[in-house]
């Protein structure tokens, strides 16, 4: 579209850039890239939304809260600026106009073939997962957002499978002990777990390979399982570990596992299979009736005995890989996620156009695809995360 309003008067035409919403396709998936509550802040900033037919309704959100919000509702695939939760299928991509912005998750380091499809349809592609996580980006950093809701979904999902309570209870009957749930890998989605658990009544104790978390783990009145490996790597994210380190890592988690009715599993290296922490005869020490929730089941799973998306019974251990979790809180996910794409749109638009800063390090670095090549620069920042 990309039309002149008709509202410029004197002042001359004023751009009016559009941005739709479709609805996500992806099976099981709830979620919808921004919600009513943003779009009075879209458009403020002079940008018309169009969102497709019922593309809130598997959060619950009616079409009637996007025209109140002052909304369209129509084709969002005819719109300048194209806002989406999951990496568009080929026949998404076969809707894109030549010149269309595309925004969300797009799997760049996974799905290289996504990105050169988008590349031949001259979309300009900016992938949610790719923003740097520098301080000034925490309000776009959609990875972290979705990994809050998923560390709390994976506690529920625990308990809800528990044979045992999470909190102490004392009752006429006799008092039960509280749960002891683990957390292996401590980013955004292993902290959250850790606090939701705790508050759910459980003694919670946290494990990583990157020593700096030990603090934040304690701040969250968990206990920290130090094995003494270090593997931090580049940009805070953790390093693949070595051939003797894992084997030292698995003999030792092999025995501090079977001690926990609960453990939660969130260990993930970019790019990279999910590294394997829970052996089968760690599960085959635990206590009959104890969980474990691999959150790592889309990368291969940090279990070996997980089956991604599958629920199973080992040794009599219930063991859940749940996948897309964020899309079982649809409402909060969706308005987290909503807030991290309408910061992004906000860095690059000014009254009703789109004007992306290419020396803004965000914006070049989650940049995947150009439909033109860079002023000062080549094809690099394609690609990158
Ligand atoms: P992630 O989802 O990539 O990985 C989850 C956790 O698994 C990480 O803590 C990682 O160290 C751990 N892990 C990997 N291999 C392991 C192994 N073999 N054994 C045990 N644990 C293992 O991590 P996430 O949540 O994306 O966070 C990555 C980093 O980014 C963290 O340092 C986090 O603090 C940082 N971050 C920075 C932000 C900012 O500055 N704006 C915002 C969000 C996160």
């Amino acid at each position: 579209m990309g039309e002149e309003a008709a509202n410029g008067g004197d002042a001359g035409p004023q751009k009016t850039v559009t941005v739709g919403v479709p609805k996500e396709v992806r099976e099981g998936e709830r979620r919808v890239a921004l919600v009513p509550k943003v779009i009075g802040k879209l458009s403020g900033r002079g940008a018309r939304v169009v969102v497709e037919p019922g593309a809130g309704d598997g959060a619950l959100i009616p079409d009637s809260e996007y025209t109140d919000a002052g909304a369209e509702i129509g084709d969002p695939w005819e719109c300048d600026v194209v806002a989406v939760v999951n990496p568009p299928t080929t026949e998404q991509i076969g809707k894109l106009r030549s010149g269309t912005t595309l925004i969300g998750f797009l799997s760049p380091l996974t799905s290289p073939e996504t990105v050169q499809a988008l590349k031949d349809a001259g979309v300009t592609a900016f992938a949610m997962e790719s923003i740097p996580r520098i301080s000034r980006a925490q309000g776009m950093d959609a990875l972290s957002s979705q990994a809050n809701v998923a560390g709390y979904k994976a506690v529920l999902a625990a308990a809800e499978n528990s044979t045992r309570f999470f909190p102490m209870l004392t009752t006429a009957a006799g008092t039960v002990k509280p749960a002891t749930a683990l957390v292996l890998g401590v980013g955004v989605a292993g902290l959250q777990a850790l606090a939701t658990a705790k508050r759910l009544g459980a003694r919670t104790t946290g494990y990583d390979v990157r020593p700096e978390v030990a603090d934040q783990v304690k701040s969250l009145g968990a206990q920290w399982l130090d094995l003494g490996i270090d593997a931090a790597g580049e940009g805070g994210y953790a390093r693949e570990l070595s051939e003797d380190e894992r084997r030292q890592q698995q003999e030792q988690l092999e025995k501090a596992i079977t001690g926990f009715d609960v453990v939660i599993t969130t260990a993930l290296v970019p790019g990279r299979p999910a590294p394997k922490l829970v052996s089968a005869a760690a599960v085959e020490g635990m206590r009959p009736g104890s969980v474990i929730v691999d959150m790592a089941g889309e990368t291969g799973g940090n279990c070996e005995l997980t089956e991604p998306g599958q629920t199973t019974v080992a040794h009599d251990v219930i063991i859940l890989s749940p996948e897309n979790l964020p899309a079982g809180m649809p409402e909060h996910a969706s308005e987290l996620y909503s807030r991290n794409i309408t910061s992004l749109l906000e860095l690059m638009l000014s009254d009703g156009e789109l004007t992306p800063d290419w020396n803004d390090e965000v914006l070049a670095k989650s940049c995947v695809t150009r439909d033109e090549p860079a002023p000062a620069q080549d094809d690099s920042t394609e690609g990158e995360s």
